[in-house]
């Protein structure tokens, strides 16, 4: 039988190196700590029924986040304190789900958010002119809102539309086979609050908020 070799003169097979790269600044969510005794009560109300809907209460947060971010456009501090009290959680462990998937906002979102697909197919089939070509007409960054708070543009990863390439979403519905002209209409429409469809699913488009609430489970004849 061999020896075993001592651990210091095992080959490493990968070298270890050293970011001296500055080091990124801590997530942070915006907005007040605490809502007001009337919202929590209202957001308490709508809470209850959707937890009520699991056997663990702490299934309920995805839900619930997308019912606090119906409320604020976004994912708050207060957001997060609610999940938190309502699911008995801590604040850490809703924030680390809040940060970990991408539908959950950070910054505050416009009525529409209107998310161009730039993934490699729809990339190269017109995306990246579709986001220039917005960036340039809304006169916006991506993750930027219009002046009129109309519309909010982000980039979007593959929605698993690519046969529809290239694809816009908007509040989660969507556009197919869109070029810089169709999606340049589509949200100067959005802007002018004339009504558009998506290409499938929903006859018609709510607001990023109403989405929210949609996708808390909130039910329909309860929509705002
Ligand atoms: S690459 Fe855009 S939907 Fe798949």
């Amino acid at each position: 039988m061999s020896e075993p070799i001592p651990p210091s003169r095992i080959p490493l097979s990968v070298t270890p190196t050293f970011s001296t790269a500055p080091a990124e600044p801590p997530i942070a969510f915006g907005g007040p700590e605490r809502y007001d005794d009337d919202v929590a009560a209202a957001l308490a109300a709508e809470a209850g029924p959707i937890v009520a809907r699991y056997p663990q209460s702490r299934s309920a947060l995805l839900p619930l986040l997308h019912l606090v971010q119906s409320h604020d456009g976004y994912v708050t501090r207060a957001g997060i304190d609610f999940c938190a009290r309502t699911l008995e959680l801590t604040r850490a462990q809703v924030a680390g789900v809040a940060t970990f998937y991408t539908m959950y906002r950070r910054e505050e979102t416009g009525t529409h958010l209107v998310g161009v697909c730039t993934t490699t197919l729809c990339a190269v089939l017109g995306g990246d002119a579709i986001l220039a070509e917005l960036t340039d007409r809304l006169g916006i960054a991506v993750g930027e809102t219009t002046d009129d708070g109309a519309v909010t543009l982000e980039r979007v990863e593959c929605n698993a539309a690519c046969d529809f390439a290239p694809v816009v979403m908007v509040n989660w519905e969507f556009f197919d086979n869109q070029t810089p002209e169709s999606a340049q209409q589509l949200v100067r429409d959005l802007r002018d609050g004339n009504p558009v469809a998506p290409s499938r699913g929903a006859p018609s488009l709510c607001t990023f908020r109403q989405a929210a609430r949609l996708l808390a489970g909130v039910p329909e004849q309860e929509q705002r």
